[in-house]
């Protein structure tokens, strides 16, 4: 199983409509089995999906506090997505955390105990913060995607973001950082940002997503981008930044196992 955090410590920059959008084109597209956990305790992403389903069930709260298991937490939604669901105890995960050995290791060692093969990937929308719920998804993720909105100071702040990756993974040199543009428009700024970003992240920068409505429709509407409107830009561009980064993951996978034979 691939685990992918969505992450940006920035609000508002499209991270929750990524990571429910790309586990979306992963599940219909490209026909993978996807789980993906919501480790905001906002939930926007269970609400979009699941709508009221953490309010009163278990959540990444109970998984990351070992209260129950991750298999009992999970539930199956009609877009064929499953979903840890979140709630707002999952805030208090900051305080309970204090002073636990290893606890950014905890949703790892949670996906870890997950039967094999009974997903193909794990997709985890992080709080727009460097709390303990972003570095447990640090701690559990081989690829990490940052959206970035296309403006100066969001685009400023990857630095932060990409140092605290590092100390967090000690420079763990199997994780992957991809930039996701988000928030395209037409205009120079943005179009001089969309360098800056292909500059910084080279060739792990995903095809920017468009400013499109249709998204926000959609999350009101409590549906997929595909299953409410699939032929919106919004549908188009998540369609292809999942295409380009499943090619690349697949590519970088043929790489290390030719390096792992040629050095046998
Ligand atoms: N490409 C887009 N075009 C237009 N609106 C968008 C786009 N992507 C997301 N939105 C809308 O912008 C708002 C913020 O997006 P989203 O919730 O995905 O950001 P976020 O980074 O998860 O926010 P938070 O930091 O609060 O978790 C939402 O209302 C969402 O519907
Ligand atoms: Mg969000």
């Amino acid at each position: 199983m691939k685990t992918i955090a969505i992450a940006n410590q920035k609000g508002g920059v499209g991270k929750t409509a990524s990571a429910v959008s790309l586990a979306a084109a992963l599940r219909t597209q490209h026909r993978k089995r996807v789980l993906l956990c919501d480790l905001d305790a906002q939930a926007n992403a269970t609400s979009w999906l699941a709508d009221n389903a953490g309010e009163n069930g278990k959540s990444t709260y109970d998984v990351i506090m070992r209260s129950a298991s991750l298999p009992d937490c999970i539930v199956k939604t009609k877009s064929r997505i499953d979903l840890l669901p979140s709630n707002l105890r999952t805030a208090n995960l900051d305080v309970e955390l204090l002073g636990v050995i290893k606890f950014h290791e905890r949703l790892s060692d949670a996906l870890s105990d997950l039967p094999d093969n009974a997903y193909d990937y794990a997709i985890l929308d992080c709080p727009p913060n460097l709390s303990m719920n972003t570095l447990n998804a640090f701690g559990a993720a081989s690829v990490v995607v940052i959206p970035v909105e296309v403006k100066q100071e969001a685009f400023d702040a990857v630095s932060h973001l990409m140092t605290t990756l590092l100390k967090v993974t000690g420079g763990r040199s199997t994780i992957r950082p991809y930039g996701l543009p988000t928030f395209m428009n037409r205009t120079n700024l943005a179009k001089d940002i969309l360098e800056l970003m292909q500059e910084r992240f080279q060739s792990l920068c995903l095809p920017p997503i468009h400013q499109n409505t249709r998204l926000a429709e959609a999350f009101a509407a409590r549906k997929t981008i595909f299953e409410y409107d699939p032929t919106s830009s919004g549908a188009m561009d998540y369609m292809r930044a999942t295409k380009e980064l499943v090619n690349d993951l697949e590519e970088a996978k043929v790489r290390k196992s030719l390096r792992e034979t040629a050095a046998d």
